[in-house]
């Protein structure tokens, strides 16, 4: 017998867009609330879907109040603020009758605190950067004086900065720049980290990559793993984004790798339950991939509490289990029973940004978008949605991140051509979209050689 279930997703952006359809296909699902979730949630979906624009993921009361009204009988909190506010906890506390996937506040701080995720990746030897905790200018900058000239750091925001807190700098100069510029993250940036970049021998950057985990503290499962492009423009360059679109499964992840990542996931769960902080929820190591004695092996780059965001838009449409049974399974603690199913496809997402994003993007705002009806209704296309309202059936620009379209194949390239095809027919009145054009180069390249 099916179950009625009112299920609430945390989050606005696509990555809570691709949770939402997700749950609407459970046969358990009756609706689906989003907070404060965005319009096009509402589309491509037979269940009803419902947001609230004026709340926030951290207006805790507005929370538990509506989860409270509408009979919500599960949660995903699917956002970093929200984690970092204690929204899972007071959830818990505050609706019995509820069941929430997301970790408390306390194993959250593997997110909010980038300072705690390195020191427990210390206290646990697991691969990671050399590191330095900083809790101020001049300690910084000492710190740097105290390295050859000119070595190749990142310095981080130790707390949440909206994806903008992690600075690469190549020279002392661009390391001192950036140091100063830790007081512009406000709280966040108050405690810093200064780390050594992972490079190749060779000096080449050395690759990154996404994995995904779900566990209720004890048994940890693989999910998958992707390939994120940060930067705003081709070719890797221009500023850090959110992200500007990403592939699964990544062609780089061989058997070996996987068995290492999944180490690091053991590892570091077992770790946070020693501590008194059961990890339950989605897990994602930003992982890089750094050559030792001939051999790929991963290293943390950051843990983030919660799904990546565009990961999300490309891994989640392809599991083929029921999510809502696998989010039970975290708080009943039967996570161990269940075997994750993947459909096995390619998929490639392209982000459609305003153009200035990062940067200054306010003259999109109010823009309308054209062509997105038609994407829609493309097969082996899904389309969802982060900074667009939909008034009178037309679609206009409200953020940086727009929409993403995900294409889907028997691998990268013919998941990328479906993509791409779909994006060429949008674009924003003035001329004002911008998307990459080689997302997914690595494996494109990587497949090419191979065939
Ligand atoms: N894709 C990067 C992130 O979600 O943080």
């Amino acid at each position: 017998m099916t179950r009625k279930e009112r299920v609430a997703v945390i989050d606005c952006d696509g990555r809570g867009a691709a949770l939402v359809r997700a749950y609407a296909k459970s046969h358990n699902v009756e609706s689906i609330i989003a907070i404060p979730g965005n319009d096009l949630m509402k589309i491509c979906t037979d269940k009803s879907v419902r947001t609230f624009p004026t709340v926030n993921t951290t207006s805790i009361t507005d929370i538990v109040k509506i989860c409270k009204l509408n009979s919500v009988s599960f949660v995903d909190v699917a956002q970093d603020d929200a984690v970092a506010k204690g929204l899972v906890d007071i959830l818990r506390k505050k609706v019995a009758t509820l069941c929430v996937l997301g970790p408390t506040k306390a194993a959250g701080e593997i997110e909010w605190s980038k300072a705690y995720a390195r020191q427990l990746g210390t206290k646990h030897s697991l691969p990671q950067p050399k590191y330095q905790i900083c809790n101020s200018e001049e300690q910084g900058i000492a710190y740097m004086r105290s390295l050859p000239k000119d070595t190749p750091v990142f310095v981080k925001a130790s707390g949440l900065a909206k994806g903008k807190g992690s600075i690469p700098a190549e020279t002392f100069k661009e390391a001192v720049n950036a140091i100063k510029s830790m007081a512009s993250f406000g709280n966040a940036g108050k405690t810093f980290l200064i780390e050594h970049w992972l490079r190749n021998e060779d000096s080449s950057n050395a690759e990154e990559f996404s994995s995904f985990a779900i566990t209720d503290g004890i048994t940890v499962k693989i999910l998958g793993n992707a390939q994120d492009h940060k930067r705003a423009y081709n070719n890797d360059q221009g500023p850090n984004t959110g992200g500007m679109g990403c592939s699964t499964p990544p062609l780089v992840i061989n058997d070996h790798i996987a068995s290492k990542t999944e180490d690091i996931f053991n590892t570091i769960v077992k770790g946070l339950y020693t501590e008194g902080r059961q990890y339950t929820g989605i897990l994602y190591l930003g992982g890089i991939l750094q050559y030792q004695q001939n051999k790929l092996v991963p290293n943390i780059v950051e843990w983030n509490a919660r799904w990546g965001d565009p990961e999300a838009q490309v891994i989640v449409p392809g599991i083929k289990n029921d999510i809502l049974e696998l989010g039970y399974s975290v708080v009943t603690h039967t996570i161990k029973d269940h075997a994750i199913q993947s459909d096995g496809k390619a998929r490639v997402v392209v982000a459609g940004v305003s153009k200035g994003y990062p940067a200054d993007y306010s003259a999109v705002i109010g823009k309308q978008i054209y062509g997105l009806d038609n994407v829609m209704n493309m097969e082996g296309i899904e389309v969802y949605g982060a900074g667009v309202s939909v008034q009178d059936g037309k679609h206009y620009a409200t953020g940086g991140r727009l929409f993403y379209i995900v294409g889907e194949g028997r691998n990268v390239l013919e998941a990328r051509l479906k993509a791409y095809a779909a994006i060429g027919h949008v674009s924003i009145e003035g001329d004002n979209l911008h998307y990459r054009d080689d997302i997914g180069w690595r494996d494109v390249a990587r497949l090419r050689r191979s065939q």
